[in-house]
């Protein structure tokens, strides 16, 4: 039984492993319809319990899809539907609710720290589904996109991330450690990663370069992602911080500047992306939200120790 909350706690060959099971899977399943099984149904019979505290509309329907996949089922709890959220109940009775009527547990959550919290009482595995800190699921299928449209592996490419220092560009850096890939970020000077992403990557010694100017971040690049400038969790004055990334919207002119780039975006989008690159040929993310239920199937598998 394993967890997964945060890519930099997990190997790169468990990682690497997770990524080859889904490559495999989705293959496998192509004539079969979005609800059919998997010939081998690896979950019969075994059941996740998904929450969101947050908006959520792929996480939800891509974990719901995986483990019906795999052969189990699904239960979303409301989270305001439960004592926990008004102070009836401690997590640790929850949890341990969780864990004798459920198999395995994936949060979306307000709080880093209910996480952990969760992870301490559970006797199943945990995962999370987007924290203030982190989007590793999200991540780990990014991956897993890029390698089936570039048809190579990540470490031979320059990826690079135009926009805020949020949970998924965490989980980006998290992975260009783990998977080897040369990595740019493109951000205004007062929006860098936070002191405890700065000294991972000092320690990891990755070849991570933040650049000002985002033409110079995407120059000679192979992949370009974004995100919106306000994430869910993100309480700052709005309209100042849309202000401060108008130099950092991708363009066709960015675009242009690196033409063999795929450009990625985790949706939902805001206003950091063009409508014409959006619905360019560069773009891949209606492929890249797709993914994300082959991946989850193989992130289960991982959790339940059932990985190929
Ligand atoms: N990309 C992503 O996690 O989308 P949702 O917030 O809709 O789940
Ligand atoms: N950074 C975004 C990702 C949404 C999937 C957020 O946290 O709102």
């Amino acid at each position: 039984m394993k967890d997964f909350i945060n890519l930099k706690d997990i190997s790169s060959k468990d990682l690497r492993k997770i990524i080859n099971d889904a490559k495999k899977r989705k293959s496998a399943r192509k004539k079969l319809d979005k609800l059919e099984i998997d010939k081998d149904a690896p979950l019969k019979g075994k059941l996740l319990i998904q929450m969101f505290e947050k908006s959520s509309l792929r996480t939800r329907l891509s974990f719901f899809l995986a483990i019906r996949q795999l052969g189990g089922n699904v239960l979303t709890l409301r989270p305001d539907e439960l004592h926990l959220s008004n102070g009836g109940e401690s997590i640790e009775d929850t949890a341990k609710i969780l864990s004798n009527f459920g198999n395995i547990f994936m949060l979306r959550t307000n709080s880093d720290k209910k996480l952990e919290e969760f992870k301490k009482f559970l006797s199943i595995p945990i995962i999370n589904g987007l924290s203030p800190s982190s989007h590793p699921t999200q991540i780990l299928s990014d991956i897993f996109t890029v390698e089936e449209i570039k048809k190579k592996q990540i470490s031979k490419l320059q990826i690079t991330w135009i926009g805020d220092s949020n949970n998924v560009l965490n989980s980006l850096i998290a992975a260009s450690i783990k998977f080897s890939f040369k990595l740019n970020i493109g951000c205004p000077k007062n929006y860098l990663p936070n002191q405890k992403i700065m000294s991972y990557i000092k320690n990891n010694k990755n070849k991570i370069v933040i650049y000002n100017d985002p033409k110079k971040a995407v120059s000679g690049s192979d992949v370009i992602f974004s995100d919106k400038v306000i994430s869910l969790n993100d309480k700052v004055n709005k309209n100042k911080k849309l202000r401060d990334f108008k130099n950092f919207k991708i363009t066709n002119n960015l675009m242009k500047l690196c033409p063999k780039a795929i450009f990625l975006h985790c949706l939902p989008r805001g206003t950091e992306v063009d409508e014409t690159v959006f619905g360019s040929k560069q773009s891949k993310v209606w492929q890249q939200a797709v993914n994300r239920v082959h991946v989850q199937k193989s992130i289960l598998l991982y959790c339940l120790g059932r990985l190929r």
